[in-house]
């Protein structure tokens, strides 16, 4: 399946809408139980391009939309500010053939650019593609949270990973690139 990367746009919602909505209905990525309609899709979306966070697609040849993944906050309280979120969510047919490695990767690359410093994957159920995805992205295992969750008749875990961008904690954070800009007090 050929494949390019781009930025999201807003007519990519509805095609957004559908991906993550299977994922809400049959996986454990998401802890929602039902799924957000494509407007609240469209608010999300315009809540992280104005943070300025990345968001990117993968699409086919004919522009379909096959996955798309985007950065945000990890949590808003200022000294957060180095540190973001991934999330990822192919169309089911597209998973398994590599997108998800070129998707994350893209995300990592743009999210060192803009000077962040770490990335965490909040991994909802602890599901093993995910955790595989981002093992072979370089994340590594920083914790498991047990019992977070009760979707599909059964308690799930949460499983943490994170990897280090940039210099990582090796220098101070550069309070003129653009994560020091984030949630001033
Ligand atoms: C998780 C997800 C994004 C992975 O994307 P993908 O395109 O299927 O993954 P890739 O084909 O790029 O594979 C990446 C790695 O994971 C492994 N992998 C993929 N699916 C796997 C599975 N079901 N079980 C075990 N390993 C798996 C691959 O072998 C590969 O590892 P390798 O490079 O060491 O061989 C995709 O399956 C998905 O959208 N799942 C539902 C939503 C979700 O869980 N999102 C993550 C939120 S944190």
């Amino acid at each position: 399946m050929s494949s390019r990367l781009r930025q999201a746009a807003p007519n990519d919602l509805p095609q957004i809408t559908t991906i993550y909505r299977d994922a809400v209905l049959n996986g454990t990525a998401s802890y929602e139980l039902v799924p957000p309609d494509e407007a609240e899709m469209a608010s999300r979306f315009q809540a992280i391009r104005n943070k300025g966070y990345p968001y990117i697609v993968a699409e086919d040849k004919g522009g379909k939309v096959l996955g798309y993944a985007y950065a945000s906050a990890f949590r808003t309280r200022p000294a957060y500010r180095w540190m973001v979120e991934d999330s990822i969510y192919l169309a089911p047919e597209a998973r398994g053939r590599g997108l998800g490695k070129l998707l994350l990767a893209k995300l990592v690359e743009e999210c060192e650019a803009l000077g962040f410093r770490q990335m965490i994957a909040v991994i909802g159920g602890a599901a093993p593609a995910s955790i595989a995805l981002h093992r072979a992205a370089g994340f590594t295992e920083t914790g498991l949270l047990k019992g977070t969750g009760y979707k599909h008749g059964r308690w799930l875990d949460t499983m943490l990973m994170q990897k280090t961008l940039g210099e990582g904690t090796e220098t101070d954070p550069d309070p003129s690139t653009y994560p020091g800009t984030l949630f001033s007090e």
